[in-house]
């Protein structure tokens, strides 16, 4: 009698794959690649999205001939998108293994990208923590969920170097700062991957989006790019250099031209950086369909043209688009595309299949009852720290915060008081009702009886009939907590907002109970930088709190009663206004500097908002109080071999222990091109007990001080240089020195 599906799942061994030498993985594809077809070969570069996946957003409708059953026994398939049921997963990997010709497994992929069944805090959240230790030990967790769906792969990290809050997928990057963002990538590629995928819970990691997505003009979503390659090298590709080097399996290309070329049929980008120069020996995916957008770029005449110009730049796999599936066969048999270039291709995917274990076992990450695995202790005590660790405090006055736990009747305001919707954009398993509410964790922790909460109003919309109730119960109140922000839907792929505003009536619901005088606490919660200016001058206590995920209210009832104390820092910089953007701590250098930053006359700067932003990158309170003091440096003039010891005293003069990330910034004095104002060269997270110092110290080399000179040589001038250590990318404490290239 055939097995259940359920006694099949069961059935699956789940023994350790053996690690492979590069060597012996080269040998396994290159025997197998010599007994393939070209068809089965192309086969191998395509990835399929069947009607079971988990699509969100565009639908190719191009596949009615494309019956996937078909294909997939027909040796036709590499790989399939966002199907994320174990049951179907297997379904559909024994029609490969067992009907095709070769019997070679399909890899699965799909859309973890901070959190699989459990919630973590949104990217740009994780980024604030400044921790790359916690976000790799994350990872790992969350690799532990993803391995135990039937995914083989998942489409992170996300690593586009971000300084336009228009955008919404600010909402899964690491901010503006390329230092930061190459931190954060190596740590979410060792976390996932776990070195040498041998571990039963290490999954791939794909570098997306190559390259400079980021850069979008206007904050406008899948809109043109343009910049100049130092720019390009300088500030954007170090985060997928980071990942390359971290040895991350997959690159994705992105939507976007560079240099008037699609990237996704980008030579210099996919040839000349990724392979030539980066030695990558992983392969390169496009972004859903991006290929065969060049028809509407009009880069391509046709979709054979789409084929050809892909497989010549070095696209190695094509999502969802069939431009490689109907056209590559004729192309080599053609004579117009050589068989060599469609082999280099196949081996990559090839021995990325070897190298995940999936020739040695093709059902390995596939479990029977896989909700067993999800959403334990472990994963949700991690969870809550990243929550802890993300949350930005950035005003505080006169220590309102942390609140009492008893004694204070609490009116708890706003749309986001009560409300579970704050996985954040890109969720995938995670499930709005298993995420704690803000009210849930401020009654857990503190008890229900002092609270008095009421949403007052939506969101977004127009509806002020609640504002009657808010008001009555912030008059009962000895202190009120304002739970505002925009809708979790508003960020996040395809959300780019001209306006960033807190939407609705929010706002005026804001105004109205200020003019009550009551003690007020803002939290908002958002995928992007908001205009919180007003928040920013009225509120005694102002808490940025993004989408947290499973452990949101826990983790803010925690901060907001001193449980736990802030330590967060921006990733990205909050304008005073969208008019302002782009604004970003690591600006150029111009030749009519505004010295302050606010208005004078003739200088670079607006007549009507100062040019400096709301709140700087790096920028974070705490319950403690850090002071920074007795700033050394080893040496007055640095070397070529040398090394640059920096140390600074830090101190906690408050009145609870803490954690301060301190920062280390460089500013070039003079060099053969402008450079920024300032740039993040390292951090750490340190943590003081009250009353109490710590000598902290960094090491610089001559490859911090490098930069892309006039002759696009990466390289430090002998030039001088002044270090800025500090809580934020306004440090003014410093030390100068000059760096000498000859000894
Ligand atoms: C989307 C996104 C990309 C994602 C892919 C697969 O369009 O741009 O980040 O990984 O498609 O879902």
């Amino acid at each position: 009698m055939e097995l259940t599906i359920e006694q099949q799942l069961s059935a699956i061994s789940h023994e350790a794959i053996r690690a492979k030498s590069k060597n012996e993985i080269q040998q396994l594809a290159n025997e197998l690649l010599q007994k393939m077809t070209l068809t089965e070969k192309i086969g191998q570069l395509f990835q399929l999205a069947p009607p079971e996946a988990n699509v969100e957003g565009l639908k190719w409708e191009h596949s009615e001939s494309n019956a996937s059953a078909q294909l997939i026994s027909a040796g036709k398939v590499g790989s399939i998108l966002s199907v994320v049921d174990s049951s179907t997963i297997f379904k559909l990997q024994k029609l490969a293994v067992e009907n095709s010709r070769l019997g070679i497994p399909l890899f699965f992929a799909a859309d973890m990208i901070h959190g699989c069944r459990t919630g973590f805090p949104i990217n740009l959240a994780m980024a604030c923590s400044f921790d790359p230790e916690l976000i790799e030990k994350s990872c790992q967790q969350i690799a532990y969920e993803i391995a135990h769906t039937g995914l083989n792969l998942t489409f992170s990290p996300m690593v586009d170097l971000v300084r336009d809050p228009r955008w919404g997928r600010v909402m899964e990057s690491n901010g503006e700062d390329p230092y930061l963002n190459s931190q954060l990538a190596a740590a979410y590629v060792r976390g996932y991957q776990q070195g040498d995928f041998s571990a039963n819970y290490s999954v791939a990691a794909c570098c997306k989006h190559f390259a400079a997505y980021g850069a979008i003009e206007g904050g406008r979503e899948y809109n043109t790019v343009d910049m100049s390659e130092r720019e390009l090298r300088q500030h954007y590709l170090p985060g997928y250099k980071a990942c390359a080097d971290a040895g991350v399996a997959s690159f994705m290309t992105s939507f976007n031209i560079y240099d008037g070329v699609p990237a996704t049929a980008n030579k210099f980008l996919l040839r000349d950086i990724l392979r030539n120069e980066w030695q990558y020996q992983g392969f390169a995916i496009s972004d859903y369909t991006s290929s065969y957008e060049m028809l509407d770029h009009k880069t391509a005449k046709d979709e054979e043209d789409v084929a050809l110009q892909c497989i010549l730049a070095g696209l190695d796999h094509e999502m969802v688009s069939t431009s490689y599936l109907n056209h590559l066969e004729n192309l080599v048999n053609a004579g117009k595309v050589s068989l060599d270039l469609i082999n280099e291709a196949v081996l990559r995917m090839l021995q990325f299949k070897f190298q995940i274990g999936l020739f040695d076992n093709p059902y390995k990450h596939i479990y029977a009852n896989p909700e067993q695995y999800m959403r334990n202790s472990e994963t949700l005590e991690l969870a809550h720290q990243v929550a802890l660790e993300s949350v930005v405090l950035l005003k505080n006055s006169h220590d309102l915060l942390p609140l009492s736990k008893q004694g204070k009747k609490i009116a708890l305001i706003g749309p986001f008081a009560n409300s579970n919707q704050v996985v954040g954009a890109w969720g995938s398993l995670a499930k709005d009702a298993e995420c704690v509410s803000l009210l849930t964790g401020i009654s857990s922790l503190v008890g229900a009886d002092a609270l008095l909460c009421t949403a007052g109003c939506a969101i977004n919309d127009q509806d002020r009939s609640g504002f009657a109730e808010a008001l009555e119960l912030a008059k009962q109140a000895d202190v009120v907590i304002l739970a505002f922000g925009e809708d979790q839907n508003m960020s996040g792929e395809a959300k780019s907002r001209a306006y960033l505003n807190i939407p609705g009536v929010q706002n005026e619901l804001a105004l109205a109970i200020k003019a009550l005088n009551k003690p007020m606490v803002s939290i908002i919660f958002s995928g992007r930088p908001l205009e919180l200016g007003w928040y920013a001058e009225h509120s005694d206590a102002l808490l940025q709190a993004w989408f947290l995920g499973n452990e949101s209210g826990n983790a803010l009832a925690s901060l907001l009663f001193g449980d736990a104390n802030p330590s967060a820092k921006l990733a990205m910089s909050f304008p005073y206004t969208v008019g302002q953007i782009p604004v970003y701590y690591n600006q150029y250098k111009t030749g009519r500097p505004s010295p302050t930053g606010d208005y004078s006359l003739f200088r670079s700067c607006f007549i009507d908002v100062p040019n400096y932003p709301l709140f700087p990158f790096g920028f974070g309170l705490s319950y403690s109080n850090f002071e920074y003091k007795n700033l050394k440096i080893s040496e007055k003039t640095l070397v070529a071999a040398q090394q640059l010891i920096v140390s600074v005293e830090l101190c906690n003069t408050g009145v609870v222990a803490g954690t301060e990330v301190v920062q280390l910034y460089i500013e070039c004095a003079n060099f053969s091109v402008v450079r920024p104002l300032r740039e993040l060269k390292a951090f750490r997270r340190v943590f003081l007990e009250k009353n109490s110092c710590k000598i902290v110290e960094f090491t610089l080399t001559q490859q911090d001080l490098a930069y892309y000179n006039i002759d696009m040589k990466f390289t430090p001038e002998n030039r001088n240089y002044v270090i800025y250590v500090g809580g934020s990318s306004q440090a003014t404490l410093n030390a100068n020195f000059s760096y000498s290239g000859e000894g």
